[in-house]
């Protein structure tokens, strides 16, 4: 039976439950097929997205954009350094001035509380396009991507080496909720929040899902059906990037160490990839690589995630 989302914030995937993610999967499949036939889909007419960036963007500010246009509504980008909140106007008065204009609010920001906050004082769905935290949408559109590739979520073996940053946590979230077996590879002194790892791993408890660390790259591969890779200095950490290119120098995804998986392995980053450090040009241009399929699955997923909280 349907979930109904209208009006619900998208912040975190440890929030939703395992049907409304369900869900999410299955109306991005219909919005999917309607957009490879060309049928025309506006639920959103008359409705208007805001969305906020205080970080750079490609997919998210692109996708979100056209997402709004197919669905027949309109996205407003605000650079957060065009906006009052630059000269001290405070996040609660933002989201309740906002609020009255838009009927949904999609931010990219720096720390997790202030989207915590714009959607504590937001009457309108307010929608994490990033955070120095997690990256919700991101890995709702991965579990699609997944489960398109695979066929199913439940039991696929999924490796993610790299950082313990904003995509591990959110793939620990989104593979305890439908039943993935997560292996987060990293170096030492960079493995993911362990308050998020204690609550990815008590919901994976009800899917069968399991939230396993690693710090050995070799190892981690040898079972795995996805081997999944993120940038070793993310955005705001460009002053640690000579120290993380050493940290985590054997932690590369290239053509060695896809040598120690299995022949069916597939790929996956969810970009923009800094090739020759955590992944080498030969297996983001190989013919493991999902990569790209990935980055255009974020149109359909966040066109259902749109459809179905606005
Ligand atoms: N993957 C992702 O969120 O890409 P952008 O930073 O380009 O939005
Ligand atoms: N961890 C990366 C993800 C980019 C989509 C960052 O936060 O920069």
């Amino acid at each position: 039976m349907a979930v109904n989302m209208k009006g619900k914030d998208i912040i975190s995937i440890h929030d939703l439950s395992r049907e409304e993610v369900i869900q999410i999967l299955d109306t991005a499949h219909l919005l999917k097929m309607k957009n490879k036939i060309g049928e025309i889909y506006h639920p959103l007419r008359g409705k208007t997205l805001g969305m906020i960036f205080q970080k750079a963007s490609t997919r998210t500010r692109i996708s979100f954009e056209v997402a709004m246009w197919q669905l027949g509504g309109y996205a407003l980008f605000m650079s957060a350094a065009d906006l009052q909140l630059k000269r001290g106007e405070t996040i609660a008065d933002t989201a309740r001035v906002l609020c009255r204009y838009l009927d949904g609010i999609m931010i990219r920001t720096y720390a997790h509380r202030d989207v915590l906050e714009l959607a504590e004082h937001s009457t309108v769905p307010v929608i994490n396009g990033l955070t120095d935290l997690l990256h919700p949408c991101q890995v709702l559109s991965d579990l699609f991507t997944i489960k398109e590739k695979l066929g199913n979520l439940q039991g696929v073996n999924l490796v993610y080496i790299g950082d313990g940053n904003n995509m591990a946590h959110s793939l620990m979230f989104g593979a305890a909720k439908t039943g993935i077996r997560l292996t987060i590879c990293s170096p030492s002194g960079y493995e993911p929040d362990k308050e998020i790892t204690a609550l990815a791993r008590e919901d994976a408890l009800k899917t069968g899902a399991t939230i396993n660390l690693s710090s050995d790259p070799g190892e981690a591969v040898k079972s795995a059906d996805i081997i999944y890779t993120d940038v070793w200095a993310s955005m705001g950490q460009e002053e640690e990037h000579r120290k993380r290119v050493e940290a985590f120098a054997q932690f590369q995804v290239n053509s060695k160490l896809l040598e120690q998986a299995g022949d069916d392995a597939l790929v996956m980053h969810c970009l923009p990839a800094h090739r020759g450090e955590e992944i080498t040009d030969d297996v983001v241009d190989g013919e493991k690589s999902i990569v790209f399929d990935q980055a255009e699955n974020r149109l359909h997923v966040q066109k259902a995630i749109l459809a179905l909280v606005m």
